[in-house]
């Protein structure tokens, strides 16, 4: 009983060091100022600083990566929604985006804000501060109408 009790133990011992040799990619890629969405000056001040706080750590090529992103298994989950959000919508290349891409991301953003899906729930456990105040929802959800409104002429 005692034998298989260290076996396990080995196991999982050496598992987990094993899982350390696969590292997910935890590359910032560079930035360039113009591309961001911060080089449109029409975007309010407080809209910039929600939007650093509560999204740029999986929309943006400005990812703060936390230690348990250095450590298998919570580096793959971490890399992974890193790198889906950026794929999704990336705020260090918003003014690549042609015009139809801007305007679907936008109403994307107030569907998701509005339900509450974003920020993802499982990161506000870890990063409590990205918590949006219905003060700063409002201000965000506000932000997409007017600038819809900008965008498409209305
Ligand atoms: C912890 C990482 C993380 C944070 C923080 C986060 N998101 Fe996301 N977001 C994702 C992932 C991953 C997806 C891809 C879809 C999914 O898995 O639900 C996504 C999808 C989205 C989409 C859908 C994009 C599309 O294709 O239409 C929008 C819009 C969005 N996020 C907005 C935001 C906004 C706005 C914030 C900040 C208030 C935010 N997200 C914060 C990870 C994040």
């Amino acid at each position: 009983m005692k034998k298989k009790l260290r076996w396990t133990i080995i196991i999982i011992v050496a598992a987990f060091v094993i899982m350390q040799f696969f590292r997910p990619d935890r590359t910032n890629p560079p930035v360039n100022p113009a591309d961001s969405i911060e080089a449109d000056s029409t975007v309010p001040a407080p809209v910039r600083s929600i939007l650093r706080t509560s999204c740029y750590d999986c929309h943006s090529n400005e990812t703060v990566w936390p230690w348990y992103s250095s450590i298998a298994p919570s580096s793959w989950l971490v890399a992974d929604d890193v790198h889906t959000g950026r794929r999704h919508l990336n705020f260090s290349l918003w003014e690549k985006y042609p015009l139809s891409r801007k305007v679907a991301k936008l109403s994307g953003i107030f569907d998701q804000v509005s339900k509450g899906d974003m920020p993802l729930g499982k990161y506000l456990y870890l990063h409590p501060n990205a918590r949006l105040t219905p003060a700063e929802r409002d201000t965000l959800l506000n932000w997409t109408q007017d600038e819809n409104d900008r965008l498409t002429g209305n």
